[in-house]
């Protein structure tokens, strides 16, 4: 299993000014980070130009989304290639807010998924039930949104995914999952993946938690051996709250 932890920051549409972007980031690329730990911040499109184009083992930069084709009469999409120009590494695709608002399909999320993992990119997917008390959720839902996400996938691309388990009814709501049930759906992500790829792919998957993640519980999702890391939200643009989180384990 990856002992490695990482720390994602999905700064949505809360941060909406340059000035705003440029002092969090700044934060950011100060803080002091444990070893053995990486942090990506996906900032809004426009402001993926503040960032620093220099590579930096434990710093990279992520998108909150990306179009499926390469280039062409597409108005309004940014391309993969767009990203790579800007020195982005990682791709957040099938949030459920954008499963929500912008009416992302199963169908929509896996053509992102195979464009951006055949593009190189690693691919941060994320997954989640709506309802907290419906036990079926996990295994029918999550495990439906997984195989139907990774159609098509070729094996040795999934080096570079991720899967983040968020359930929806704990993102934004300030009531984080329990650090044991997420446990247990992201070990029944590892074995619906395993079930696909075998054994050592789905344990050697990167798999993390969100959903109001803070700098009081985060140390309690990072330090469970079998959830590789954060999926930060609301918190990743508060710099107390994010320094806290980078400082939680
Ligand atoms: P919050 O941390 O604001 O609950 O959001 C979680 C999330 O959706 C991260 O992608």
């Amino acid at each position: 299993m990856n002992t490695k932890k990482f720390i994602i920051a999905n700064w949505k549409a809360y941060i909406t000014a340059q000035k705003q972007a440029k002092d969090m980031l700044a934060t950011v690329v100060k803080a002091k980070l444990s070893k053995g730990a990486e942090v990506v911040v996906c900032p809004p499109f426009p402001f993926l130009s503040l960032f620093p184009k220099t590579k930096s083992s434990i710093f990279s930069l992520g998108a909150q989304d990306v179009f499926w084709e390469s280039e062409g009469a597409y108005t309004g999409a940014v391309t993969l290639a767009m990203l790579r120009d800007f020195g982005v590494s990682h791709v957040i695709i099938g949030h459920s807010e954008r499963r929500h608002f912008a009416m992302e399909s199963d169908e929509v999320v896996n053509r992102k998924v195979r464009a951006a993992l055949q593009a190189g990119l690693r691919v941060i997917l994320c997954v989640g039930e709506k309802e907290r008390e419906d036990s079926r959720a996990i295994p029918e839902i999550v495990g439906a949104q997984v195989k139907s996400a990774l159609a098509d996938v070729p094996a040795p691309h999934m080096k570079n995914l991720f899967i983040a388990y968020e359930p929806i009814w704990a993102i934004g709501t300030g009531v984080a999952d329990t650090p044991n049930d997420a446990l247990s759906a992201s070990l029944y992500i590892r074995k619906v993946v395993g079930d696909l790829y075998g054994n050592k792919i789905g344990m050697a998957l990167k798999v993390l938690y969100g959903g109001s993640v803070d700098a009081k519980n985060a140390a309690l999702f990072m330090n469970q051996s079998g959830i590789n890391g954060v999926l930060v939200g609301k918190a990743s643009t508060d710099k107390k709250e994010f320094l806290g989180i980078l400082d939680s384990f």
